[in-house]
């Protein structure tokens, strides 16, 4: 039994987690109304792959992925005839790719994907390759030898093992590669036809908008340029936006999507839909509600993803705290003790930050958290150099 089930949850309401792409997700997500529209009709009917832009544990990956359930689940049950299918699992982009090594991952989760919709791309009329066909290239040597790691529903072999692997000639990286780009032309011949969406996530590993302009621009032809792929990227800080606009990608990535925080008007829904989800029966102990959320998310800077983790915490400490009957008394008053308790245990944690750079944290925190380098006579200094070690103190203390 976990806390949450004791709670009368069948799982936890605060998971800081991305909402699935499921009939759940779309329950979930709160909010999101218009950003859904602009991100499905994009990709039913665009040439160039949408991009999402918005700050950190703002919502994007939650969107994508309810957005590519939403466009399967027409083609399932036939609202739709373009057969728009998302690759389970997001794709990360790390410095050390190279468009080969990219291109092969995603190659190989494509073959996978003709498995899994197989049954269901057949019965619609469309020209998917038999899965058994699929299950020899998975199976073949080319994948033992270099670990491919999939299940093939044939026979249940898998490409890390393969005493039966396929060992017949004609078999190679080579092969492979042009075998899938051919199933993709010949299954979605145009992209009103369809495809499958796969999605590039946290484009901001790429710490700068020059390494991930460089590493997409290379990635361009060989495979943003795929027929039957259609690509969602997501980043944060500014990254995708960058990328978007470099010349070499106009017209390949539309102009990003831009996801801001929701709006405070949506929290109160948003919360009661979770503990609607979760709770198995009408008196589950709720530990932070709607006003406390709130709360939480205003401390957190507006970032949903803090406000779960915050939401979460607390719950632990309610519990090892014995504090589950006063916090159907006043559920506000706890969250402030524990804030207080968590502060004073980051503040006895803390070393090297003197009583100067102290008043230029209470500062900040009153004006909003930011400031720039011009504003050093607000702090009460006489320069910006005089501000900067303060500053870097505090930073060397996060
Ligand atoms: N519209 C929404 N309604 C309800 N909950 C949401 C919504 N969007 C996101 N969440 C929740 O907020 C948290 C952060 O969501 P998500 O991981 O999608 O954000 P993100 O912008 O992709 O974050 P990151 O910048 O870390 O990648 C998760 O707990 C998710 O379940
Ligand atoms: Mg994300």
């Amino acid at each position: 039994m976990s806390l949450w089930n004791d709670l009368g949850f069948s799982d936890n309401p605060y998971s800081p987690r991305p909402i699935q792409g499921d009939e759940q997700g779309v329950r979930l997500l709160i909010g999101r109304e218009k950003e859904l529209k602009r991100l499905t009709t994009y990709l039913k009917s665009s040439d160039t792959h949408p991009t999402v832009e918005g700050p950190n544990g703002v919502g994007k990956t939650s969107l994508v992925a309810v957005s590519s359930f939403l466009l399967k689940k027409d083609f399932l049950e036939e609202n739709s005839q373009q057969a728009l299918l998302p690759i389970p699992e997001p794709f990360q982009l790390t410095p050390d790719e190279t468009t080969t090594s990219f291109k092969r991952k995603v190659l190989l989760r494509v073959a996978q994907a003709f498995i899994d919709n197989h049954d269901t791309l057949k019965s619609r009329g469309f020209n998917a390759p038999d899965s058994e066909r699929v299950g020899q290239w998975l199976n073949s040597p080319i994948f033992n030898s270099k670990g491919g790691g999939f299940t093939s529903p044939i026979g249940g072999l898998t490409a890390t093992h393969g005493t039966t692997a396929n060992t017949s000639a004609g078999f190679s990286e080579d092969g492979f590669v042009t075998t899938v780009l051919t199933w993709l032309r010949e299954c979605f011949p145009t992209n009103s036809t369809g495809g499958f969406i796969c999605t590039i996530d946290n484009l901001e590993l790429l710490e700068t908008s020059k390494s991930a302009r460089a590493l997409l621009e290379g990635i361009r032809d060989e495979v943003l340029g795929v027929k039957g792929l259609r690509w969602v990227l997501c980043g944060a800080r500014g990254i995708t936006r960058s990328v978007a606009s470099s010349p070499r990608l106009q017209g390949v990535l539309a102009d990003p999507l831009l996801v801001n925080p929701i709006a405070e008007e949506h929290i109160e829904r948003l919360i009661s839909e979770r503990l609607g989800v979760f709770a198995v029966s009408s008196d589950a102990t709720v530990t932070v509600n709607s006003e406390g959320f709130s709360h939480l998310y205003r401390v957190g800077g507006s970032n949903l993803r803090n406000a779960m983790k915050y939401s979460e915490d607390f719950s632990f400490w309610v519990v090892e705290n014995d504090a589950l009957d006063r916090i159907k008394e006043n559920p506000y008053e706890l969250i402030e003790a524990w804030m207080v308790e968590l502060a004073e245990l980051y503040e006895a944690d803390t070393t090297g930050v003197g009583g100067r750079a102290w008043e230029v944290f209470t500062k900040l925190a009153l004006i909003g958290g930011n400031t720039s380098p011009s504003q050093y006579e607000e702090f009460g200094f006489e320069s910006n150099q005089a501000m900067r070690p303060h500053l870097r103190s505090l930073e060397d203390a996060i």
